[in-house]
C-alpha cells in the first residue's frame, strides 16, 4: 500500500474514533471507571527499539486513553471552569492541525496570521475594549496574565527611567504591586515568573463574595501595578473595576484585569453592568478554552498600548522575517513557535456570532441559577450569590461535604469538584459548556440530591 493511502486510512481511522468518542460522551459515566483508569498502566513501557505500526499506535491511544479520559467534552462536567469544545472548533482544530502551521511570521503563514488578527479584532469589539488594543494568543489565562503583566512591567519601569528588558531587575527602582486577597493563584505565579515576587504584594481585603474593596486601596504613589479580577474562581463575582480605576486615576498606575472567565460577562447585555469600568484598564487576560468553548489550550493577553506588549515580547534575528507591513504574531507572545490557536477562536466567533456568544453565556448562567434553586429547595446551603456561572454549595460539615462530593463523582452522572469557600468546605458547580441542556441540569440535580440524601447529608 502506498504512503498516500496509508495516511488516508490512518486519518480516517482517527476521525472515526474521535467522532465515536464525542457521540458517546453524553451517555457515559463522566468520571472514568476504575478499571479504565487502572488500564492506563499499559502505556508505561520501555522505549521501543523498533517503531510500531501507526494504526496500532492510534488504536492503543483510543482503546486505553478514551475510556480513561474524564468527559470534559460532555454536557455534565461541572468541574473547575472548563468548557467543552464546540463541534465547529474541533473541526477547525483538526483541519488546522493538518496544516501544521507555525504562526511566527505573517509573511510565512499569511492565512493563519490573518485569521488570528481578525479573531483578535472581533474579541476587542465583543469586550468593547479600546480599538487600539494589541493582543496575543497564548496557552491560557496563566500565561495571558504573565504576558499582559510583562507589558505592565515594561511600562511602569520605563516611566521610572529603567529599561527592564535590557538590564533586568537587579538594582531596579521599587514597584508597588496591589493584588486582591482573592486573586487566583496563577496571578501570584505570573508575578513570580516576572521577577516581581509572589509575596511582595499589597493584598486588598475582599467582601463576602470575594470582590476587592476599592475603598481599601492605598494611595498609588510611584510605579504601581493594580491587579483586578473579573470572575472569582469560587463565587464568580467580579471586582468593582470602575471604582478601582477611579481610586488610582491620575496616579499613572497600571490596572490589569484577570478575566479568565468573568470577562465574558461583557458579552451579555444582562450581565454587562458587572464589568462596568473594565474597559478603562490597561491590560486584560482571558481564556477562550473556558467560556468560548474552543479546544485546549487557548488564552488571550490584551494590552491597551500595543507598543508596550511588543516592547516586552518582540525579538528580531537575521533569519526571521520580522520587517513587515503586517502584524507579526510573535511580536505579542512569549513563544516564538506555536500553533494557530486563534483559528479556533475565529471559528467559534464566526459560528456563534455576537448573539450566539451572548446566548452561550446567558444559558450557562441560567443553568447555574437553576442548580442553586434546586439545591436550596432540597435544603442544602448555597454559599454564594449566584451572579454568574458558579455555584458553591455545602452538604453539611466539611467531612460530610467531602463524602458527598466523592460519591457524586463516582456515581458518574455529573462531575463537580471540591473547594473551601469562606472557611467552609464546599462543592463547586461551574457551568461552562455549550453542550449542557436543561435536561442535563435536572438529571445532575437529581443525582446530587439523591446522593446527598442517601448519605444523610443536611444543611448546617
Ligand atoms: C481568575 C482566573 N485566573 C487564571 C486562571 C488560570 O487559567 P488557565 O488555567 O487557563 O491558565 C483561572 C483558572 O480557572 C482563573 O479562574
Amino acid at each position: 500500500m502506498g504512503n498516500e493511502s496509508k495516511t488516508r486510512r490512518l486519518l480516517e481511522d482517527a476521525a472515526r474514533r474521535g467522532i465515536a468518542y464525542r457521540e458517546t460522551c453524553a451517555g457515559r459515566s463522566v468520571a472514568p471507571k476504575p478499571d479504565a483508569v487502572a488500564a492506563v498502566g499499559r502505556f508505561v513501557e520501555a522505549l521501543p527499539v523498533e517503531g510500531k505500526d501507526d494504526e496500532d499506535v492510534l488504536a492503543m491511544l483510543d482503546e486505553i486513553g478514551s475510556p480513561a479520559s474524564i468527559a470534559m467534552a460532555g454536557p455534565r462536567f461541572f468541574g473547575f471552569v472548563i468548557g467543552g469544545s464546540l463541534p465547529v472548533t474541533l473541526a477547525t482544530n483538526w483541519l488546522s492541525s493538518a496544516w501544521d502551521q507555525n504562526v511566527v511570521m505573517h509573511e510565512v503563514t499569511p492565512a493563519t496570521a490573518t485569521l488570528e488578527q481578525v479573531a483578535l479584532s472581533w474579541l476587542v469589539e465583543l469586550f468593547d475594549l479600546p480599538p487600539e488594543t494589541g493582543a496575543g494568543f497564548v496557552t491560557g489565562a496563566t500565561v495571558a496574565n504573565f504576558t499582559a503583566l510583562a507589558a505592565a512591567r515594561h511600562r511602569v519601569f520605563a516611566d521610572a527611567g529603567w529599561n527592564v528588558e535590557s538590564v533586568g531587575l537587579i538594582g531596579a527602582p521599587p514597584v508597588t504591586l496591589i493584588v486582591s486577597d482573592e486573586a487566583h493563584p496563577t496571578l501570584f505565579k505570573s508575578l513570580g515568573m516576572l521577577g516581581l515576587g509572589r509575596d511582595r504584594v499589597v493584598r486588598i481585603p475582599t467582601d463576602r463574595q470575594g470582590r476587592m474593596i476599592a475603598a481599601e486601596l492605598p494611595a498609588a504613589e510611584g510605579p504601581t501595578i493594580v491587579c483586578t479580577q473579573a470572575g472569582n474562581i469560587n463565587s464568580g463575582a467580579i471586582d468593582p473595576i470602575g471604582e478601582i480605576c477611579d481610586a488610582v486615576e491620575g496616579s499613572g498606575a497600571w490596572v490589569h484585569v484577570d478575566g479568565a472567565f468573568g470577562m465574558w460577562a461583557a458579552a451579555s447585555k444582562a450581565l454587562r453592568s458587572m464589568t462596568d469600568g473594565m474597559q478603562r484598564a490597561d491590560s486584560w487576560a482571558t481564556d477562550a478554552h473556558k467560556w468560548l468553548n474552543v479546544p485546549y489550550d487557548s488564552g488571550i493577553a490584551f494590552v491597551r498600548n500595543a507598543a508596550d506588549l511588543a516592547s516586552a515580547m518582540a525579538i528580531t534575528a537575521d533569519y526571521l522575517i520580522t520587517e513587515t507591513e503586517h502584524r507579526n504574531p510573535s511580536d505579542y507572545t512569549p513563544e516564538l513557535s506555536r500553533r494557530g490557536r486563534g483559528i479556533d477562536v475565529w471559528a467559534a466567533l464566526r459560528s456563534l456570532g455576537r448573539n450566539g456568544v451572548e446566548k452561550l453565556i446567558d444559558g450557562c448562567c441560567a443553568h447555574a441559577r437553576r442548580f442553586a434553586a434546586g439545591l436550596s429547595a432540597a435544603g442544602f446551603e448555597v454559599l454564594n450569590d449566584v451572579v454568574l456561572n458558579q455555584v458553591v454549595v455545602s452538604f453539611g460539615d466539611d467531612a460530610k461535604t467531602r463524602e458527598v462530593i466523592g460519591a457524586i463523582q463516582s456515581d458518574g452522572t455529573c462531575w463537580c469538584g471540591v473547594t473551601v469557600w469562606q472557611g467552609k468546605t464546599a462543592m463547586r458547580i461551574s457551568v461552562s459548556s455549550w453542550a449542557t441542556t436543561g435536561e442535563d441540569v435536572e438529571k445532575s440535580l437529581r443525582a446530587m440530591i439523591d446522593t446527598a440524601r442517601r448519605l444523610g447529608a443536611r444543611s448546617v
